[in-house]
């Protein structure tokens, strides 16, 4: 036997996820294994001879190399002798600083940094995010490809990417050979505006390396580490070259983060029998120990592993709070597709997005999730709207901000002429006026026309091997007319030869073209102390989160009611008699077809009106019209005009449309028929509710009338049902009693 809500709940978005219980031996498992060491150190005269249970003798690369360059000597002992609650008590503890903890979890081992998580909760995680995260101001990351590898459109959206306030963007290719043009796309794009925006184009390490070395990027989180040997070496990597390749790209003024995340030990089947979270510590200490600022980390590509497991999201949360522990900088996942289900997407994304990180996303796909070339994305341009809007709800800045789409399509415009004239100057294969325009307001890709691949493989190799260099891109753009861009990219070159932006957690803030700032942990420091410190949704960048092109005065839409006058169709003929034959009251609100022309439902009042009154009259009853004046509300209107009929039966209706059908002898709260949901009624209910009070009136056997059941109603017209409503209220005349009236023009 099966019950119906079971299969229906079976159908839903969340169980088309794989759901699987621990297994630990196959590393299948996010925190706690029993494999997973205690944590333990012994120094002794300054080396490390035995590292969370385990002999030096015994030491594996990760092991080594963590015990020489990844833990603070100087702090380990007191830190390890730290009781694990207390230093989780200090993450959390808002009269402790930043700097305080650090100096603290500088000493840890890996077993002792996951024991420290252990003891909290994601919410007291999540307050440990807020203040440990190394810049103050958080910020977001883009990701912008697409199918065709099309210039065009990578430019156009990298300059929306921009304008919407991405501080990095991230692109790769489907073919490979691709790569030097889709970097020099999203450069080129990516500096329509005041610029400062870093780029990246994620591609096999030594192109990678080289794009850097050509000045086509400025960033590169291309560095994975894993916190086993035997992942490690399968990669033909150790932490010794990983930590050279860093050096290589700072040397030419790259901005270099490592990747690493919880379950890709597992899902290379070297785990080692130890769980996801204490593996990730060991890669993090790599990454430290490696001289990287900062870490991409947050599962990425595997998070889907860590999910099908119990408290899987609660160790990547705690992931990124151990990379924080370490004064890295923190791109905290939320990239990859997380989840089926939009629910459980978002509280997922919550647990980064209200502390905030140094980059809420890793890469939020700004472009269709069917361009995304990073495997589809967590999120996509058509969600943007749903981030802007959370963003506004919690007074939380999730790194971007809401623009209208006129400037949206200015940008776009702007970024795929520049590439434009680049192809032209260097006799690229024609980037044509018509695939700019087609790249301005493209969907996705499809809306592009396909490009000459050969020609633009050509292409790519003279930038990648010459003779082709960022200086005749600058040139060429200067001399086309984008002299802006210029001025950015050059800023961007001379940024590179300062390297103040290699400080932690760096990024810029341009307030006009060429005019960087850097925004680092040694400019920006997050001081979070507590309520009222910090980084402060505030002063204009409030003013921004607020602004939804999309929301609308209200005060406006009250003015609008006055245009909306019309020519009176109800005459006043004075006071209202109480009747005395067979007949049915319609006794309408003091702003009805005066102040108010339209019911909620859009309907004219008129034609309301006229559909009631034709009821009635379908019934053989005549109608009498009546205002009530010294009240809004809906049963009370219905009552007092209940009280004026001749049968003894009314209708009452608001100028909103709500309305119900009162008889004199109940109370003013009762009712023979209510229909509290206005934008539910249609023309036809108007007239059944008029045959309906018309059969009351003569005693005859009536059927409630049938109304359509929306339960978004409300959801969607609450502030205008408050606005009309206001507005009748403000016409209630509390003294004045009801009038009667003639419909005029009919
Ligand atoms: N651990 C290590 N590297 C990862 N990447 C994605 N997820 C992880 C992870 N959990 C790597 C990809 C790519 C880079 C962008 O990030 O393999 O090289
Ligand atoms: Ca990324």
């Amino acid at each position: 036997m099966v019950s119906k809500r079971h299969e229906t709940r079976q159908k839903r978005p969340v169980n088309r996820e794989t759901f699987i219980e621990p297994w630990p031996e196959a590393g299948l498992i996010a925190v706690g294994s029993p494999a997973d060491p205690e944590p333990s150190l012994c120094i002794e005269s300054g080396m490390v001879t035995e590292m969370d249970g385990r002999l030096v003798a015994d030491f594996d690369l990760i092991d080594h190399f963590v015990a020489q360059r990844g833990i603070d000597l100087a702090v380990a002992e007191s830190a390890m002798a730290t009781p694990s609650r207390d230093i989780a008590r200090m993450l959390v503890d808002i009269n402790v600083t930043r700097d305080q903890v650090l100096s603290v979890t500088r000493g840890c081992t890996a077993a002792k940094l996951v024991d420290i998580v252990s003891e909290m909760t994601v919410l007291e995680m999540m307050m440990g995010l807020t203040k440990m995260r190394a810049r103050r101001t958080p910020a977001n990351q883009a990701h912008v490809t697409n199918r065709k590898e099309h210039p065009a459109l990578l430019a156009a959206d990298a300059a929306e990417a921009a304008l919407r306030g991405f501080r990095e963007i991230e692109t790769t290719v489907g073919v490979s050979r691709y790569a030097p043009l889709n970097a020099l796309a999203i450069l080129v794009g990516s500096q329509v505006g005041n610029g400062g925006v870093l780029t990246q184009c994620s591609v096999e390490e030594a192109t990678n390396l080289r794009l850097g070395f050509r000045g086509l990027t400025t960033y590169s989180e291309t560095l994975s580490v894993y916190g086993t040997e035997r992942a490690f070496v399968d990669g033909d990597d150790t932490p010794w070259s990983k930590a050279f390749l860093a050096s290589a790209y700072a040397s030419r003024g790259v901005k270099t983060r490592f990747t690493s995340g919880t379950g890709s030990e597992a899902l290379m089947g070297h785990a080692n029998g130890q769980s996801m979270l204490y593996l990730e510590a060991r890669c993090l200490l790599v990454t430290r120990g490696a001289g990287s600022q900062g870490t991409q980390n947050g599962s990425i590509s595997c998070i889907a592993l860590p999910e099908s497991l119990p408290e899987g999201v609660r160790a990547v949360l705690a992931e990124n709070l151990i990379a924080m522990m370490l004064g890295l900088e923190v791109a905290s996942g939320n990239d990859a597709l997380a989840s089926h289900s939009e629910m459980r997407k978002s509280a997922k994304l919550m647990l980064q997005f209200i502390p905030g990180t140094d980059f809420i996303t890793s890469g939020y796909g700004s472009i269709p999730r069917y361009d995304n070339m990073f495997g589809g994305g967590n999120f996509d341009t058509t969600e943007l709207d749903d981030w802007y809007v959370i963003q506004r709800d919690m007074r939380v800045d999730g790194g971007i901000h809401p623009i209208r789409d006129e400037e949206v399509l200015q940008a776009r415009q702007r970024g795929a002429r520049a590439i434009q004239a680049i192809f032209d100057a260097f006799d690229f294969a024609e980037i044509s006026d018509a695939e700019v325009d087609a790249a301005v307001t493209a969907f996705s890709s499809e809306d592009v026309p396909d490009r000459d691949r050969i020609a633009d493989i050509r292409a790519a190799r003279m930038l990648l091997d010459g003779p082709i260099t960022i200086v005749e891109v600058i040139r060429t753009l200067a001399q086309a007319g984008f002299t802006d861009l210029a001025v950015n990219l050059l800023e961007m070159q001379r940024q590179r030869v300062i390297g103040d932006y290699l400080q932690t957690s760096g990024i810029f803030a341009a307030d006009a073209p060429g005019n960087y700032r850097v925004i680092s942990a040694l400019t920006d420091a997050n001081d979070y102390r507590g309520p009222g410190t910090g980084y402060l949704v505030d002063g204009r960048r409030w003013k921004q989160l607020q602004a939804l092109p999309q929301a609308w005065d209200p005060q406006q839409f009250v003015r609008d009611l006055d245009c909306d006058t019309c020519d009176p169709w109800l005459q006043e003929i004075g006071p209202a008699a109480e009747g005395s034959r067979a007949e049915v009251v319609v006794a309408i609100g003091p702003a009805f077809g005066i102040g108010i022309q339209h019911a909620l439902s859009g309907l004219d009042l008129r034609d309301v009106l006229d559909a009631m009154l034709q009821g009635i009259a379908d019934e053989g009853l005549p109608a009498r019209i009546i205002r009530v004046h010294a009240t809004s509300d809906c049963a009370f209107i219905g009552h007092a005009g209940a009280q004026l009929s001749g049968s003894g039966v009314a209708i009452g209706i608001q100028s909103k449309g709500t309305t119900v059908i009162h008889q004199r002898d109940l109370a003013p709260l009762e009712n023979l028929e209510l229909f509290s949901m206005a934008p539910n009624l249609d023309l036809q209910s108007y007239t059944q509710i008029g045959r309906n009070a018309a059969r009351y009136a003569q005693h005859k056997p009536t059927t409630p009338a049938p109304v359509r059941i929306d339960n978004t109603a409300r959801l969607r017209l609450i502030v205008q049902t408050t606005l009309l409503h206001r507005r009748e209220t403000e016409m209630v005349e509390p003294d004045r009693r009801p009038t009667e009236l003639r419909r005029l023009g009919v």
